[in-house]
């Protein structure tokens, strides 16, 4: 846990716990033991330091799931700030969370210019808890603490020097701080015994509407700015207690609970156990249509350093695309994400044509045209023609059958479906979809290019709209039920909000366009059950000319383009096709409201993971709160249908499949879940990749 030595006066510490040297039990005892033996050595000084790729990312948090165990972290490094022995920080890599607390808790620190320094506890739902919220603001001023810890973000070494986060800036800092004269190390002041300087109130106001911004509904954020205020009031030793009394409480809630699940899950995504297939080397990438998703798609792939051959149908399609991209370029230089040299080498990276021999040397191409399965399929043989023989093709198809696409091709092992969410510069989901013959490498493919684009890779089987857009689908019709049976559209609207979705499924319809729905539903009658209950509101809206903001009017009105404003109208037209229809409405509750998407949505996924199209639960939760905006402080679906339980999902699933069986059948994954008393999550969370044709055959 620690590689511990000794050169004249001076010690050397190491963090060493692989891959990041997170700070765990064993860690904590060490450094104490460590505290010890340095003042035994009569030691000068001790440079303390992280071994492999950082100094250390923090505290454990796969131990936030139990009691904590001494030593404590906040006792060690009070320990640490007290010793006779000056500590010094000599940091490289990440100094995150737990580790920039033993940096603070040092005499001197010293860090790399390109160093990542940062408090990022809230991201985590927990504050930090090692005498973070108490030594920084001492260390930099309340203000500069305010824009850190409460955000959860980090600075680079450089930057920490401009605010005296750190003392000195090193390539080296191991052998700076064997340099550092032994009077300055005797005049600095523990940070726990500096002031926090004065703090102004409009300061923590400021802060406040930040975090309700960038991270609604989370409740680690607001109380790390109180623990912040408790700072400049307080005495170190008290303030300590305090925000670690603070820091166990929110250790232990709900909250936490769900947003380290999320942790954990968006590592282990990015790590398939099962695939060891290579992945093809990509620099090149055709990317055929440069529309809405196109151009998003072309420019993540310039940004990640790729070449892009953008194809596309005429001259003047090809001139759209073009300056769509050239505009993304020129909007993200504006918003300082790229500089001017980037954003040219960008450029210079990109050729756009008609020309389908262009394409010769693309490692990889992936279409993004209408979606219309003719067009779908012509595009790839025109593809297959072009590009080399081991060429990974995917197609960005929202719903159509990736299998029948495959189907038209030479070779269909090397198609996978790779679903962007827009826009797709931004949106970290991807979702990669395994047709029933596509390759280890070419899913190996999939996985690498979400991993150079920074994006959160999901696999999932072939079905209608995948994993995100088939719940989307069940959420939707359930929502439009409750639609026909007594609520309008706002009310549905804000009872989701109020659960935590930053915008409901009516005013996110009108966003993304009420046709794209409907052509999907055209596309679903010959395949719905005829048995099933239809509620034809939303198509009369779209013959109506009600599409959404495009149009100015959808769900609710836009006037002058902007601003929703609920529409009578549409409680108007909404009535009118409950006469036809002959329902009696009635008032339905917000929180019935809720009850009912949320179990229309939960229901949806369990036969997801049930049919294998899912390979675990966890990926769920980050499709929803990756793709379609479920609350991230709930853990994602799965997660939160955990915290409901099995029992009463099954229950409350039953009572409802009496008034509707088709719609609401419970899934057989909940019977089996409740006969092995097992958790959604924990279902078969480890069930590898490669026996998804065993769990198809469990499809009932
Ligand atoms: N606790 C436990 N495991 C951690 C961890 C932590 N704090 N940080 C990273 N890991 C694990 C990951 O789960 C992953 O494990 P796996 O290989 O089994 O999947 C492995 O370390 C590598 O992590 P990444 O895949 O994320 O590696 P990257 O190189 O992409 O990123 C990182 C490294 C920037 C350090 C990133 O992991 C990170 O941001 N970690 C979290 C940092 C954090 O939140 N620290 C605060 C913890 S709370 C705290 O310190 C409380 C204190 O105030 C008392
Ligand atoms: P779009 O209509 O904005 O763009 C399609 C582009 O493809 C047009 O520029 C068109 O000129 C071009 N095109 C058509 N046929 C072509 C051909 N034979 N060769 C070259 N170019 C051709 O459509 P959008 O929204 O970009 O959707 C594209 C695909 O992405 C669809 O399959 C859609 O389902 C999917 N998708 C869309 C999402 C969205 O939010 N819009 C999200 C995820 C997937």
């Amino acid at each position: 846990m620690l590689l511990r030595s000794k050169k004249g006066r001076y010690g050397y510490v190491q963090l060493h716990n692989p891959p990041v040297n997170a700070i765990g039990r064993e860690m904590r005892a060490a450094l104490l033991d460590a505290v010890e033996w340095a003042e035994s050595e009569n030691l000068e000084r001790v440079i303390l330091s992280g071994e492999g790729h950082g100094f250390a990312a923090g505290a454990d948090a796969s131990e936030f799931d139990y009691a904590p165990e001494p030593p404590h972290l906040p006792d060690v490094l009070t320990r640490i700030e007290k010793s006779a022995v000056h500590w010094i920080a000599a940091i490289h890599g990440v100094a995150l969370g737990g580790g920039a607390e033993i940096a603070l808790a040092c005499r001197y620190r010293v860090a790399r210019p390109d160093a990542q320094i940062g408090f990022p506890e809230v991201i985590l739902g927990v504050v930090p808890g090692a005498g973070g919220t108490q030594r920084l603001p001492r260390l930099v001023g309340v203000k500069a603490a305010l824009s850190l810890i409460p955000t959860g973000k980090s600075m680079r070494g450089s930057d920490a020097l401009n605010i005296r986060l750190v003392d000195a800036l090193s390539e080296d800092p191991v052998s700076y701080a064997e340099m550092i004269n032994s009077e300055w190390l005797d005049m600095a002041v523990p940070s726990g015994e500096l002031n926090t300087g004065e703090a102004r109130e409009e300061d923590f106001e400021e802060a406040r509407k930040f975090a309700s911004r960038k991270m609604p509904g989370q409740s680690a954020p607001a109380v790390a700015i109180d623990l912040l205020a408790l700072a400049s009031t307080t005495d170190l030793e008290e303030g300590m207690l305090e925000e670690r009394r603070t820091f166990l409480h929110l250790r232990e809630g709900t909250e936490a609970k769900a947003l380290r699940h999320l942790f954990f899950a968006e590592r282990g995504a990015k790590k398939p156990k099962t695939i060891t297939a290579k992945p093809m080397d990509v620099a090149t990438v055709a990317v055929v249509g440069g529309g809405t998703m196109g151009a998003g798609i072309a420019y993540a792939m310039l940004n990640a350093g790729l070449h892009v051959v953008l194809l596309e149908t005429d001259p003047d399609a090809v001139e759209r695309a073009s300056s769509s991209i050239g505009n993304l370029l020129a909007s993200s230089q504006k918003r300082g994400l790229i500089s001017d040299q980037e954003r040219q080498g960008m450029w210079s990276r990109l050729s756009a044509t008609t020309d389908y021999a262009a394409a010769s040397k693309a490692e990889l191409a992936i279409e993004a045209v209408f979606e219309s399965m003719d067009v779908k399929r012509e595009v790839f043989k025109k593809l297959e023609a072009v590009v080399p023989r081991d060429a990974v093709l995917a197609t960005n198809t929202s719903y159509l059958d990736v299998n029948e696409i495959a189907a038209g091709l030479d070779d269909p092992t090397r198609l996978i479906g790779l679903h962007f969410f827009a826009p797709a510069y931004i949106m970290k989901l991807l979702e990669i979809v395994r047709g029933d013959r596509t390759s280890d490498t070419a899913l190996a493919t999939g996985y690498a290019l979400a991993k150079s684009l920074r994006k959160i890779p999901v696999v999932s089987g072939v079905c209608d709209g995948f994993i995100g857009n088939r719940i989307l689908a069940r959420y939707r019709e359930a929502a439009d039920t409750i639609l026909m049976d007594g609520s309008n559209p706002w009310e549905i609207d804000e009872a989701m909000e109020d659960f935590g979705y930053a915008m409901g499924p009516y005013a996110a319809q009108d966003l993304s366009g009420l046709d794209i729905a409907h052509a999907n539903r055209r596309r679903q009658d010959l395949t719905r059950n005829p048995l099933r209950r239809y509620i034809p509101i939303a198509d009369r809206m779209v013959n109506e000319g009600r599409l959404g903001r495009k149009t100015s009017v959808g769900w609710y009105r836009y006037p002058g383009g902007n601003g929703k404003v609920i529409d009578p109208l549409v409680e108007d037209l909404v009535r009118e096709e409950a006469r036809f229809a002959g329902v009696a409405r009635c008032e339905i509750a917000g929180e019935e409201v809720q009850r009912r998407l949320l179990l229309a949505m939960i229901n949806e996924a369990a036969n997801i993971l049930w049919e294998g199209i899912a390979e675990k639960a966890s990926d769920i939760d980050l499709v929803t709160v990756h793709g379609y905006g479920f609350p991230r402080n709930r853990g994602g679906l799965m997660h939160y249908a955990d915290t409901l339980g099995v029992r009463k999902i099954l229950e409350e699933l039953s009572t409802l499949a009496a008034e509707d069986k088709i719609a609401w059948e419970p899934s057989p994954l909940f019977s089996e879940l409740a006969t092995t008393n097992t958790s959604i999550v924990d279902w078969r969370s480890e069930m590898p990749a490669a026996n998804s044709t065993l769990m198809r055959s469990r499809r009932g």
